[in-house]
């Protein structure tokens, strides 16, 4: 195919602009309010508190589904786009909160990039632990935002050293806090060398330059203040002891930049904003066919993977809507593409648009960008679409060890058919995972957070009109075994033998205690676990 150079570098420029990422953390350490202000800066929302209404750590169930329902916020806020100071951004919602399923894990392998928000009054807390296991196996850059500088919180220096201990990545702090809670003054900007003020009362004043030995160049009551000297203090012992700015390692996710600042009062979050868009990469090259090449994001044939795929909820529209990341290349309206698994051609005409500034994005989405199609049952999660003769195939998704497990059986056994189908087809579009007794053939379903059943439940009567009945087994620990090396006999009510869809064996232990009683009985088992 010939393609005029005029196109090329255009697409060139245009992917070169994308910055395509998602936030993690914790329930309550101020994702929400810090995605406001980024939608603020980025002058798609005019005010806060219109992206979730309410708190959203407390994202109720109910509220999803009747949202869903809605078609509205959920799946227009999945991906949020807006052009800043050059560049275009992608942020990926990583949606769940306590309720998180498998499509935070999965929207992870959609970005080029991680931004960590963290509360700094707690530290790094559980589900940011969870989630930055994910992003650093990605080796993907990582940068921190220490939220609610605002409020009283831990040492600064503790912050830092905890990233170490508990996450064992290399903290480089961009700014400082100059005090915080009520004492709060402002950042001392390590990166571009300037004090950032908290509420200066002459906001043409808001940043002060400081000298070449990183004192305050200009006049002002700060110098006087204690809170400004131990800041000084504290920087001197960073520059002395702390680690080294190096951007290779920020950009293997083995160094974290960190930024402190206060979401809700919106400060440090425009500096944050612009040193990430500098240092964050652009798309990079993706690995296809089993790893025998590499796929440039300027390759003129398009490519993507489906990595999440969203059912509307309206029973009288079974259609669903599937999250492309555009890996190489250029999305056109109405383009044929070739789908990997089953080598289909599929046209690509109906395109969702998401929550953006610009109308007409879908139309030069490219690589970076993530497309929402409409789905009439062709996509799976994983798949791969491409143009062009030569086929493309993405490495597949990784599959995610589910914690919690239920037995699931359909309420009217006159309506077996039903059931089975919309089972068959949740599972196959990767909802869910199934697995079924060893002996018995019984269903039982995992998952990775509870929302994913009641999600299941509601589709199943909603889509395939199937009420189904589940019975909680609780929270379980998923372990593979060597089919070889399995004896029925092993299996006991603490440990639940079953098999996955492939038929391979594994245990559901009760808990820790369960497993390693296990291993002391079997010491020469091997037990594995997926991701
Ligand atoms: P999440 O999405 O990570 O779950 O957190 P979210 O942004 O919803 O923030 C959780 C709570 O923390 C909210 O308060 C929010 O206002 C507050 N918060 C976020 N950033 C800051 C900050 O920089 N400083 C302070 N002091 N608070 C912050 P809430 O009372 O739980 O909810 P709401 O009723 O105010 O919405």
């Amino acid at each position: 195919m010939e393609i005029s150079l005029k196109t090329i570098t255009n697409l060139e420029q245009a992917v070169a602009k994308r910055r395509t990422f998602a936030i993690i953390s914790h329930p309550d350490a101020g994702k929400t309010t810090i995605t406001e202000q980024l939608l603020l800066l980025g002058g798609i929302i005019r005010s806060a508190g219109t992206v979730k209404g309410k708190k959203s750590g407390h994202y109720a169930t109910s509220d999803w589904m009747a949202i869903e329902k809605q078609r509205g916020i959920s799946v227009t806020s999945s991906v949020m786009q807006f052009d800043y100071h050059g560049k275009r951004v992608n942020i990926l919602d990583t949606p769940g909160h306590e309720d998180f399923s498998e499509d935070t894990y999965r929207t992870l392998m959609a970005v080029d990039a991680a931004v960590m928000v963290i509360d700094s009054a707690k530290g790094i807390e559980p589900q940011t632990k969870k989630l930055f296991k994910v992003v650093k196996q990605r080796g993907i850059p990582i940068f921190t935002f220490m939220n609610k500088l605002d409020r009283d919180g831990r040492e600064p220096l503790d912050l830092i050293a905890e990233l170490e201990e508990l996450l064992n990545i290399e903290g480089y702090a961009m700014n400082w806090p100059i005090g915080m809670g009520k004492g709060l003054k402002g950042l001392y900007d390590r990166a571009q060398h300037r004090i950032e003020l908290y509420r200066p009362s002459d906001a043409s004043k808001r940043f002060l330059p400081l000298n070449d030995q990183g004192q305050l160049a200009v006049d002002s009551d700060l110098t006087q203040d204690s809170i400004y000297q131990q800041t000084l203090d504290d920087v001197d012992l960073l520059s002395e002891a702390g680690n080294s700015f190096d951007l290779a390692k920020v950009q293997k996710g083995d160094q974290t930049p960190v930024f402190f600042g206060s979401a809700l009062t919106n400060f440090g979050v425009e500096t944050f904003l612009e040193s990430f868009l500098k240092m964050a990469p652009a798309p990079g090259e993706h690995p296809i066919n089993d790893d025998s090449a590499e796929l440039a994001p300027n390759d003129d044939r398009f490519a993507g993977f489906v990595f999440k795929i969203q059912a509307n909820m309206n029973p009288n529209h079974r259609d669903r809507i599937a999250f492309v990341r555009i890996c190489s290349g250029e999305f056109d309206k109405g383009m044929d593409v070739t789908l990997a698994r089953t080598k289909k051609q599929l046209r690509l005409n109906n395109a969702t648009e998401f929550m953006s500034d610009e109308r007409e994005n879908v139309e030069n989405a490219v690589a970076g960008d993530i497309v929402g199609l409409y789905d009439t049952g062709n996509f799976q999660i994983g798949d791969s679409i491409y143009t062009g003769k030569d086929p493309i195939q993405f490495a597949p998704l990784p599959q995610f060890t589910p914690e919690l497990f239920v037995r699931v059986n359909a309420k009217n056994v006159m309506k077996q058919k039903s059931f089975h189908k919309g089972m068959q087809q949740l599972v196959q579009e990767g909802a869910i995972q199934l697995y079924k007794t060893y002996t018995t053939d019984d269903y039982i379903l995992g998952a990775v957070g509870q929302l994913q059943f009641e999600v299941f439940q509601f589709r199943m009567k909603n889509e395939y009109n199937s009420e189904v009945v589940m019975t909680p087994i609780g929270s379980r620990i998923a372990r593979w075994i060597k089919p070889a090396q399995l004896d029925e006999k092993m299996s006991s009510s603490r440990n639940l033998l079953v098999k996955d869809l492939k038929g391979e064996p594994l245990f559901l232990f009760e808990n820790k205690f369960a497993e390693r009683w296990f291993q002391d009985k079997y010491p020469d088992v091997t037990l594995t676990a997926k991701l």
